[in-house]
């Protein structure tokens, strides 16, 4: 019988990680993807048409090959359909902006992750948003709006709101999920429970699309603050491994007592499966929180389905929402 050898080519692949994140920022920066789908497909095309060295050009392209961005045939290039699908700017679900700025926002401070591990001061709550300006809620946002718009219409076309009439979207950023469900729900009305600044930027993106008449943003902070009352669907999407789960918790909680009886809450965020060996994803947004030194882990799907059924929803599930990435946990507010 063999034995396995062991070596260090896995461990050397993870200690040069963050050169596979660069160079896909870079690819996109340079506009590489677009390049190729406009017709540029050889090294001295793409050289000529990104205006940089033929050799530069040979060692991107190698690269990206190697990191199935690209498919080589002969001496072309094409991308890879994700690519092509999210990657070439003009396409209605371009997700440059969104995955330049998530693919570097933090990576001064993961290079020195060792020292943020071994600070022992008290947590800030608010993590990332202590002291959040107005302007940094329009450059998170011009990043996570077209998206979320598209989460938001996967939610929309998920779960029926046909019988619902009003939304509370807890941490709901740029609108994105009450725009998305006002467009499918002519009855639908809406609230954006956000920080203040993030608040004056949504409603920005609701005035731009058109629904200030039904969907308006309001400034709050869900970890302290009550919630409006009178809605009968919560969501709360993309914020949960950033709190502890006694945060977590609460807002559950107070979301319970603010809805409508016969309500619904969606949870929606990366979670770890039951044993907390992965995905990496969601491992990773645990991870993550060290660095702006909160009280944030990442959350298993059993436990976030604990949480709604403690704060006393019904028929709580966990669904897939979008696979290797993010879960719906949902629960229904019993009728009084
Ligand atoms: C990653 S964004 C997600 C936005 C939106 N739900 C989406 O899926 O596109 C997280 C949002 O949660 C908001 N948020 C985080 N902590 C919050 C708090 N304590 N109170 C209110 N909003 C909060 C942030 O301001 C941000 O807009």
């Amino acid at each position: 019988m063999s034995e396995e050898r062991i070596d260090t080519v896995r461990l050397q692949n993870l200690a040069y990680g963050y050169r596979q994140s660069a160079t896909l920022v870079a690819a996109i920066e340079i506009d590489l993807f677009t390049k190729i789908a406009e017709g540029s497909r050889t090294v001295g095309q793409l050289a000529s048409s990104l205006d940089i060295a033929p050799v530069n050009a040979e060692r991107l392209l190698v690269a990206c090959a190697a990191l199935g961005l690209v498919v080589k045939n002969g001496d072309e290039y094409s991308n890879a359909p994700d690519v092509e699908r999210f990657l070439v700017k003009g396409a209605k679900n371009y997700a440059g902006p969104w995955l330049t700025t998530m693919g570097r926002s933090d990576y001064a401070e993961w290079n020195k992750l060792a020292t943020f591990l071994r600070r022992k001061e008290p947590p800030r709550i608010l993590g990332t948003y202590e002291n959040f300006t107005v302007e940094d809620a329009r450059k998170l946002h011009r990043a996570t709006f077209s998206i979320g718009m598209g989460a938001g219409r996967r939610f929309a076309r998920q779960v029926d709101l046909s019988k619902r009439s009003m939304i509370l979207d807890l941490g709901g950023g740029s609108g994105c999920y009450c725009i998305a469900a006002a467009e499918k729900n002519p009855q639908i009305k809406a609230v954006v429970f956000d920080l203040p600044s993030v608040a004056v930027v949504a409603n920005e993106y609701i005035a731009q699309c058109g629904f200030s008449d039904r969907i308006k943003a309001v400034g709050g902070d869900f970890t302290k603050d009550q919630f409006p009352e009178g809605a009968d669907v919560v969501t709360m999407a993309s914020n949960l491994p950033q709190y502890s789960p006694d945060i977590i918790k609460g807002v559950v909680r107070k979301a319970f007592e603010a809805l409508r009886p016969g309500g619904e809450m969606h949870l929606i965020g990366e979670m770890l499966n039951d044993a907390k060996t992965g995905p990496l994803g969601p491992a990773l947004w645990g991870l993550n929180e060290a660095i702006y030194l909160s009280t944030g882990v990442a959350h298993s799907e059993a436990e976030v389905s604990g949480y709604l059924k403690d704060a006393g929803f019904v028929r709580v599930s966990a669904n897939e929402f979008v696979p290797g990435s993010l879960t719906r946990v949902t629960g229904f507010k019993p009728e009084a």
